[in-house]
């Protein structure tokens, strides 16, 4: 592996949409799947378990140093568009969506605008089963591959992909290609439903902070954002993180906030939705922390 590509130590901060988080024990950008591989047999070889990072859009990341490596899937290599059918496409993991959506824009494929507005990677959207508006990724979705260092490239049909509100078996697996079957549709169309939902979303959401988008799932016929503005979260502060005063499910940094700010706030909102309103709040970000064994 050329040694530009294995940079050491990197802080996550740089390449989380958060801003936080310390520096994994080792880092790694593979341009291609013999790089991957590379990458795979150097954590084995030097026992080091792995997370995969894709657009960090979703992710609070621990400070400090952090006991595992990171397999970052974003270089070119992994970043391509491949039209296989009519409106059948292949792209690689680490494609943006909105270069993909722009894509879809231009070709005139419609089936994916609701995900306007929406940072990160398709692989990192098909993990955690990212969505807005009603849909999500998995009704586009048709399979994805995945690299095992023993069993190669291996194939997985959307049916298996255990896909449910904001969630996936995938956690973990470094997702490296995605097959999304969509439909034609004006290029004109296109542009202007997503355009509507972009601005729909902005009219909700802090867009321009430095956020990990929403913080809570939404419980069962609730709102986790009204839950938390009924509780007066709006606004409130510990340390450099604020609750965005735009929207009480979000968590902005907007001080060089650390992992215990957020932690810290993540902990006070939980307990009064429980105290005062009796909702029991489930995290919808993923923690990366020193100790959490999810990836
Ligand atoms: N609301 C409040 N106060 C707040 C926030 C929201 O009263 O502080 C109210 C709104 O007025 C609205 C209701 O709560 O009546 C729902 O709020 P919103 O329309 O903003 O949607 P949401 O349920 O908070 C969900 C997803 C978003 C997705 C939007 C649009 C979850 C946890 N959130 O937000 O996804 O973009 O719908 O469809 O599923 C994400 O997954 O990170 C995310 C942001």
């Amino acid at each position: 592996m050329k040694q530009t590509r294995t940079q050491d130590p990197v802080a996550l901060k740089r390449l989380t949409t958060f801003h936080i988080g310390g520096q994994p024990l080792l880092y790694v950008r593979p341009e291609n799947y013999i790089e991957l591989r590379a990458s795979l047999s150097l954590c084995r070889r030097r026992n080091l378990p792995f997370r995969v990072l894709g657009g960090g859009s979703n992710l609070l990341v621990g400070d400090g140093p952090l006991p595992f490596a990171v397999i970052h899937v974003c270089a070119p290599g992994f970043a391509w568009i491949k039209r296989i059918g009519p409106a059948t496409m292949k792209v690689g993991a680490g494609i943006r969506m909105r270069r993909l959506l722009r894509y879809c824009e231009r070709e005139g494929l419609g089936g994916l605008e609701f995900m306007a507005g929406i940072p990160g990677t398709i692989a990192g959207a098909l993990v955690g089963n990212a969505g807005a508006w009603g849909r999500s990724m998995g009704q586009v979705i048709r399979r994805a591959w995945r690299f095992d260092d023993e069993l190669g490239k291996v194939e997985t049909p959307v049916e298996d992909m255990g896909l449910g509100y904001r969630t996936s078996r995938l956690g973990g697996l470094i997702i490296t290609e995605v097959e999304i079957e969509l439909e034609p549709r004006s290029p004109e169309l296109v542009a202007r439903m997503a355009r509507r939902y972009a601005i729909e979303k902005a009219r909700r959401h802090p867009m321009n902070a430095r956020s990990a988008g929403c913080v809570f799932k939404n419980p069962p016929g609730l709102s986790a954002g009204k839950v938390l503005d009924i509780c007066g979260f709006k606004g409130v502060r510990v340390g450099g993180a604020q609750v965005s005063p735009v929207h009480a499910n979000f968590i902005c940094n907007i001080a060089d906030a650390s992992e215990e700010d957020v932690l810290q706030l993540i902990d006070r909102m939980r307990r009064k939705a429980h105290d005062v309103l009796g909702v029991d709040l489930e995290l919808e970000i993923k923690h990366w922390s020193p100790e959490s064994k999810v990836a």
